[in-house]
């Protein structure tokens, strides 16, 4: 049964409050399952809410004041309705643009996931990267700011994939391998020619992609994701929260508009969540 309306809600909040703490997983679509899916493997026995922002989507193609705007009324709907403990910014555009907006504005611990431009750079034997992500996070000040901090010596590439966002949102259920190859094959061929040696999946849709990007780029580039990195560090911080009075093991995913093509229960099953149906948030 999925929880469409306010009855199914009330019923989650009844089944919720037992268990802390609570982790909720926030991102435009279905970009954080990845990461919400590795940290439910690591640690089943857990309260875990993803909120897609299907209403919101796509935030990369947004001004900056309008993903903040957006960012702190979802997380607000969030506190209101599930009252989390800790939250995982599972969206790199909405990390870099409004993680300190959020952090000045709620007192709970939120962690963020930026392009891992760190770790691709030490390993980058050609001093040349890739960095792949939304239109909002290839411009963005934090992003040049990591560059500098931490790949000042490489030529960092850059490339805003905002079609293939769309791609992963709301066509990747229906698509074939062959399907998927090409719509990777832009960004791959642009990486390649520019010799890169790394490539920075710097939004979490890509990661749906993963495979194909590898199988088109080769051995010689290295995919760099940041799951590992960010799940490690939401473990540390859910166990520092403690167990609480009871764990459960409630992995619930909502959006906060219709599935129209019922992609969400397809994401769903492969992700071993339970999918809700909408959460309204203003
Ligand atoms: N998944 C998001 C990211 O990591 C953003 C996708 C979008 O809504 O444009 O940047």
């Amino acid at each position: 049964m999925h929880g469409t309306n306010s009855t199914s809600f009330s019923a989650d909040s009844a089944l919720l409050s037992l268990s802390r703490p609570r982790l909720a997983v926030l991102d435009s679509g279905v970009g954080g399952l990845p990461y919400i899916h590795w940290i439910f493997r690591a640690r089943p026995a857990g309260v875990y809410i993803y909120l897609a922002d299907t209403a919101g989507f796509p935030y990369g193609s947004k001004t900056e004041e309008s993903i903040i705007d957006m960012v702190i009324r979802r997380v607000g709907c969030l506190v209101q309705n599930f009252d989390p403990d800790i939250f995982l910014i599972a969206c790199n555009t909405a990390s870099v643009v409004a993680l300190a907006a959020l952090r000045e504005r709620f007192s709970k611990p939120f962690v963020g996931v930026v392009p891992a431009v760190k770790p691709a750079a030490q390993q980058s034997a050609a001093r040349r990267i890739g960095l792949i992500a939304t239109s909002e996070t290839v411009v963005s000040s934090y992003t040049e700011n990591l560059i500098s901090t931490f790949a000042a010596d490489c030529d960092v590439v850059r490339f805003a994939g905002q079609d293939l966002v769309d791609f992963v949102e709301n066509d990747l259920t229906r698509a074939d391998e062959s399907d998927r190859l090409e719509a990777v094959r832009p960004a791959c061929d642009f990486f390649r020619n520019a010799g890169v040696d790394n490539l920075v999946l710097g939004c979490t849709h890509y990661l749906h992609l993963q495979k194909e990007f590898q199988a088109l780029l080769g051995p010689e580039v290295r995919v760099v994701d940041s799951v590992d990195g960010v799940g490690r560090q939401v473990l540390l911080r859910l166990e520092d929260l403690g167990q609480g009075e009871q764990s459960g093991k409630v992995f619930n995913i909502y959006t906060t508009s219709p599935d129209e093509g019922s992609s969400y229960q397809d994401f769903a099953a492969l992700y071993g969540g339970d999918y809700r149906g909408v959460l309204s948030c203003s």
